[in-house]
């Protein structure tokens, strides 16, 4: 008997942090509004198309889920993605047969419709430059998703590395003409380090974003070995 209660309670914790570990989000769409908790599974999107066409009137910046924008009907393309709160992700977009400058060149991360929140925009790519590497803070309060921004580093990460140029002291771009399909041999697929920060809906801390800049001076590519092969380790080989 006192063994089995034993086994129980080693048991107990096991069941406990499973159950912690269930998503709790069952909102799957980009354009509806979520409160989320710590490992729950999170649901945004990253437009791209041109400037102007993320843009109402010319003016005003409004979220890729605004129907004003009519980005459907526009040349774009989509992609989604689900990641975990609160956990360390590296999303990658596959370019092989995606050439974002076809597309206009420019990212918009977004989520929500009520409480809507869409990053400002990033260059991503022209005929010239390509930026293959990014950083996406998602800032939630109490659970809401409050702010998307890009986290720049000021080229610090292509200091020195001659295939590299700086592009308006924020970005590391590649030549376009280095990448594989357009002339070159480099896999100029974008990777996306995604960071929490903020509160949860309980208020509990989300703090992969210090994990982020704690990382940040060895890059988080080395975690991911099989990326690393072939986001990185690739600048060196090929040129
Ligand atoms: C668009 O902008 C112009 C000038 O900035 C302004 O006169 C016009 O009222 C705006 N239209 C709408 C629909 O907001
Ligand atoms: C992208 O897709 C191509 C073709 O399927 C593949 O060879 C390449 O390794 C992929 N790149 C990444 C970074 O996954
Ligand atoms: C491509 O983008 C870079 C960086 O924004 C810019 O300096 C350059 O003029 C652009 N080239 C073309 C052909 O648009």
């Amino acid at each position: 008997m006192a063994a089995k209660g034993a086994l129980w309670l080693m048991l107990l914790p096991l069941v406990v942090a499973v159950v912690i570990a269930t998503n709790t989000n069952s909102v799957y769409q980009p354009c509806a509004d979520a409160k989320i908790q710590r490992s729950d599974g999170f649901t945004f999107g990253i437009a791209f198309s041109s400037r102007e066409s993320f843009f109402f009137n010319q003016s005003l910046q409004l979220s890729p889920c605004d129907h004003r924008l009519s980005l459907s009907s526009s040349n774009s393309q989509l992609a989604l993605f689900r990641p975990k709160v609160d956990e360390i992700s590296l999303l990658t977009i596959n370019t092989s047969s995606f050439f974002p400058d076809n597309y206009g060149g420019y990212m918009v991360a977004f989520a929500g419709r009520k409480y809507a929140a869409r990053s400002p925009l990033a260059f991503v790519a022209n005929s010239t430059y390509t930026v293959t590497s990014f950083t996406l803070v998602l800032e939630f309060q109490k659970g809401r998703l409050q702010n998307l921004y890009w986290k720049r580093d000021g080229c610090s990460s292509c200091k020195g590395k001659s295939n590299f140029v700086c592009l308006n002291k924020q970005d590391c771009g590649i030549r376009t003409s280095s990448c594989k399909g357009r002339g070159g041999a480099v896999d100029c697929s974008l990777g996306i380090q995604l960071a929490f920060s903020g509160t949860d809906k309980h208020l509990s801390v989300l703090n992969s974003w210090y994990e982020v800049e704690n990382l940040r001076q060895y890059s988080l590519y080395g975690l991911y070995s099989n990326l690393r092969d072939s986001l990185t380790s690739q600048y060196n080989k090929f040129f």
